[in-house]
């Protein structure tokens, strides 16, 4: 099987990665093109995704409220939240579709709740979960250093 990893922009390496121990945490041969996987180390629930540019290897939690990624879709390089609708890049760390809820972006700017076409948008009643909904910022992506060794994903997990 081709498999190769994926880059990432290194500024969006998951905290204390860089001093990490490798391990492994899958076999290549169970993570096929297009597929993705949840592995969980301690508290530490990590995404493994293979895809068009490689594996990658993020927090398998949304940015937006930690939905778990693995069980959404992967599209390319884009990985659909099952909440919100929401969509990231894994192959870029970009936020393809914001929540429907809306709420703030890594910068802090609001944007705004919408419906998918063809659904009736959600009445939003003033109150504190309205409040909740604009004030949560979905975050970065953050990734763990992957490397493939003896048919193994390994991944940099921190301790
Ligand atoms: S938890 Fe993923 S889009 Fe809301």
């Amino acid at each position: 099987m081709d498999s190769h990893v994926a880059p990432y922009p290194p500024e969006l390496a998951a905290p204390g990665t860089s001093a990490a121990a490798f391990e492994p945490l899958l076999a290549v041969d169970e993570l096929p093109p297009g597929t993705m996987r949840r592995v969980t180390r301690g508290d530490l629930d990590i995404l493994l995704a293979n895809t068009p540019a490689g594996i990658v290897a993020t927090d398998d939690r949304c940015p937006h409220m930690s939905a778990p990624l693995s069980i959404g879709g992967l599209d390319g390089c884009v990985v659909s939240c099952p909440l919100h609708e929401g969509r990231f890049d894994l192959c870029d760390g970009t936020v393809v579709q914001m929540p429907t809820t809306g709420g703030l972006d890594a910068e802090g700017t609001y944007h705004p709740t919408w419906s998918p076409a063809g659904r009736e948008p959600k009445v939003d009643p003033p109150g504190l979960k309205a409040e909740a909904r604009r004030l949560t910022r979905v975050r970065r992506l953050r990734y763990y250093p992957v490397r493939i060794a003896d048919g193994r994903i390994e991944v940099a997990v921190p301790r």
